[in-house]
């Protein structure tokens, strides 16, 4: 319909994501939630009747972007009063109603683990009520989320299996943004897994903020106690129709023994592993309250390596953490050197409200910006060095949509590459590709 409402009562919804995967996840379970009110997703906020920000409050830009993207839809909110806006996510956790007081315009503020309420909160809005959902529920939001739809999907998905954080990593807000670590019993992750893949999927991702800590409670007919990550990931191997199976993001204290193991003998489990060091200097890990040592991690890296030779390690870094000298920072350039990254994320330090590492002073913005692009430098040459070593390979190849070109589309390989390649293809072909050329983001490649 011209004025974007259908008189069948089919309402507009569109969600726009930012941050980490768990806000994907997020974003589609909300999505569902909301289509069980009438509404369908579209892509455009024009067309909207009602328009949800899934925000991110990790480092300040990510933060702030909610509030640009705000200023940018209040003409369209002028143009359509009834149009509806919701800040949902991190930022939502973290701010509250002071965003109802910055930004007059939104009509709902709803925090990560009190989404299952949003149908009733829109409901409330149609009274100009502006309900505000930041506490951490009693409830477990996942019980009252609707059964996932039978319509298919696209063949990789995300699944939460874990959720929140107890580390209280010094620099960090997930803790305060996302609550205390709870993990999802085992029935239900292996249900929703069952039903994604009955959907068409045929690689999941596990989700958690600290996913290798997952712990949840097996059902008796399974035997009863609490599986580790490990133990679950065997159960969904054994799913038929699912090929791979993924999961990030890992804290390095709790790479245990049997799931470090599980990547040398499951053979679904592909060989990638995102694993973040934040840095390679033992004062700033102290500092960071990460608890460990930079050999202690390098240690746990060959262990992994021994398990699974050819797996390709990802991390996260930040430079300039108040404190940091050249050598300290020179540490973390040492220990790239060693680990080799097949990729990694890099930040400058961001200091966030309310954590204790922004009680320190700052180092100067310049600093932190040359060190970042020499961190970068580094990186960049691995992965490239990596890419290229993956010319002339033979890898498995999910394929999930065309690509630019006639006749091209574009997938994931075992060790998340993307992969373009042309053929007879379609969404979800599982197939073996030769390597043959690397581009800047991307690997070239021909069936096998
Ligand atoms: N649970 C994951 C990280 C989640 S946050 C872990 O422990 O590794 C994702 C990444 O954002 C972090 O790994 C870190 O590199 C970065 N990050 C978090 N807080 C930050 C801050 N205040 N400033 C800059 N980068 C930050
Ligand atoms: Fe943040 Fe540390 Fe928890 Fe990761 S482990 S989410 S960096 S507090
Ligand atoms: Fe951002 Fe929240 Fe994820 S702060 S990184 S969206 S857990």
């Amino acid at each position: 319909m011209a004025d974007g409402t259908d008189p069948g009562g089919v309402k507009k919804l569109f969600i726009k994501t930012y941050g980490c995967q768990m806000n994907v996840y997020d974003s589609e379970r909300m999505a569902e939630a909301m289509g069980a009110e009438g509404y369908v997703v579209t892509e455009t906020p024009e067309e909207a009747d009602m328009v949800l920000l899934n925000t991110c409050h990790i480092r300040e830009k990510a933060s702030e972007k909610l509030y640009s993207d705000l200023g940018r839809l209040r003409p369209l909110k002028q143009a359509k009063p009834g149009l509806k806006i919701g800040v949902a996510g991190c930022v939502a956790q973290a701010e509250g109603p002071e965003i109802l007081t910055r930004m007059p315009m939104v009509d709902l503020v709803v925090g990560p683990q009190s989404y299952h309420r949003l149908p009733a909160m829109v409901a409330a809005t149609a009274s100009g009520a502006k309900p505000v959902e930041t506490d951490f529920p009693t409830e477990d939001k996942f019980e009252h989320l609707p059964d996932r739809k039978p319509a298919r999907r696209a063949p990789a998905a995300f699944l939460t299996v874990q959720e929140g954080c107890d580390k209280f990593c010094a620099f960090c807000v997930v803790p305060y943004t996302r609550g205390a670590e709870v993990s999802r019993p085992v029935e239900r992750v292996l249900n929703e897994a069952r039903g994604l893949v009955e959907r068409g999927v045929r690689e999941i991702t596990l989700l958690g903020q600290n996913v290798n800590a997952y712990h949840g409670a097996a059902p008796r007919a399974l035997g009863g106690g609490d599986w580790g990550l490990a133990r679950l990931i065997r159960e969904l191997a054994a799913i038929d129709g699912l090929e791979r199976i993924r999961y990030t993001t890992s804290h390095p204290n709790d790479m245990g023994d049997d799931l470090i193991a599980a990547h040398g003998e499951i053979a679904k489990l592909m060989p990638y592993l995102h694993l973040p060091v934040q840095s390679g200097s033992d004062r700033i890990l102290k500092a960071m309250a990460r608890k460990h040592t930079a050999e202690q991690y390098l240690t746990l890296v060959e262990k992994i390596r021994a398990a699974r030779p050819d797996l390709h390690l990802s991390g996260d870094f930040i430079v300039a953490f108040p404190g940091e000298t050249e050598a300290d920072f020179e540490a973390t350039l040492e220990l790239i050197r060693i680990v080799e990254y097949g990729t990694a994320f890099s930040f400058r330090y961001s200091a966030r409200p309310g954590t204790p590492a922004a009680e320190k002073p700052e180092l100067p913005r310049a600093v932190g910006e040359e060190r970042l692009h020499r961190l970068q430098a580094l990186l960049g040459q691995q992965q490239r060095a990596l890419q290229e070593a993956m010319v002339g390979r033979e890898v498995g190849v999910l394929f999930e949509k065309p690509g630019r070109d006639p006749g091209q589309w574009v997938g994931k390989s075992d060790y998340l590459h993307a992969v373009h390649v042309t053929g007879d293809l379609a969404p979800g072909a599982l197939r073996r590709v030769r390597i043959t050329g690397s581009a800047l983001n991307s690997l070239a490649g021909e069936l096998v």
